[in-house]
């Protein structure tokens, strides 16, 4: 799609944070936006990735933010340096972590650190850039990736799915809370994508429960890109309308 165009596809003049630039769906959202026309900023913990990720882009129009986002006090510091006197027009929210684990194994100190990346650096940044000094006043989208595993389960995916839960119904009740700002908040909800994630997930280790979770999907498993479409539409002003919404992206998976 033509960038410079008046299309309300167009993320032109827009400033986009992603997080989880460095891989996967993340860096898709970062060639997508970019490809869209907005400037992106680009967070994760590996500056040496996320230069890679930016080397991608077929203009300068980005920055780098490096910062563990679960460090919340390094990350306010480096966040507002990065973007300096920009006004915010949308967030990705696409750092996360996986796991399977059963019951047996799940304790309070294991549970932590996948709230911490998957739900409270999601909430903390949001905090962060609807701040009146940093959101857009003529209007602002924010996008958290959840999963499939927020709406329906899967042997040992529980963590997961607690912390994906948790963003679904967050979204609810953030999109109210934030509406008069002008600010919209959506989720995405992805199956089974193609990325190191789901590459070395435990189904990935063998060929017949690969094949499974292969049949899971009607249509296929999905491509970084099949989401990050979903994630430039929400940011964009054709899905003005939108907000309080959880929009899955899943190739069939929940269709069954
Ligand atoms: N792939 C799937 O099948 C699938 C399905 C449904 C939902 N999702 C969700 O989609 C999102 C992206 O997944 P993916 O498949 O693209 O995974 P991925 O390729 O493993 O990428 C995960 C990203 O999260 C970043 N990250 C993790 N911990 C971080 C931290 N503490 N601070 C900053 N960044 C951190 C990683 O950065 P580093 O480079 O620093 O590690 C990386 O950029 C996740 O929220 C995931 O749960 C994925």
């Amino acid at each position: 799609m033509d960038s410079n165009s008046n299309t309300p596809f167009s993320l032109k003049g827009k400033n986009i944070v992603i997080t989880g630039a460095s891989s996967g769906i993340g860096k898709q959202c970062v060639i997508s936006a970019s490809a869209l026309g907005a400037f992106v900023i680009l967070v994760g913990r590996s500056e040496e990735r996320l230069k890679e990720t930016a080397g991608l882009l077929d203009n300068k129009n980005y920055s780098i933010v490096v910062s563990d986002i679960t460090h919340y006090d390094d990350t306010v510091s480096k966040l507002e340096i990065g973007i300096k006197n920009l006004k915010i027009d949308g967030i990705i929210h696409a750092a996360g972590i996986s796991t399977t684990l059963p019951l047996r194994n799940i304790t309070p100190e294991k549970l932590q650190p996948f709230f911490e990346i998957n739900v409270f650096a999601a909430i903390n940044i949001t905090k962060l850039l609807t701040k009146s000094k940093y959101a857009n006043p003529e209007g602002m989208s924010v996008v958290f990736i959840a999963s499939v595993m927020g709406v329906v389960g899967e042997l040992g995916k529980t963590t997961y799915s607690l912390t994906k839960g948790a963003l679904v119904a967050g979204t609810k009740s953030l999109a109210l809370e934030l509406a008069n700002k002008n600010i919209r908040v959506n989720c995405v909800l992805p199956g089974v994508v193609e990325t190191p994630m789901s590459a070395n997930a435990v189904y990935s280790q063998n060929e017949e429960a690969y094949s499974k979770i292969k049949s899971y999907h009607p249509i296929g498993l999905g491509k970084p890109e099949d989401v990050a479409n979903a994630c430039t539409f929400l940011l964009c002003n054709a899905s003005r309308w939108i907000t309080g919404t959880n929009l899955i992206v899943d190739g069939g998976y929940t269709a069954r």
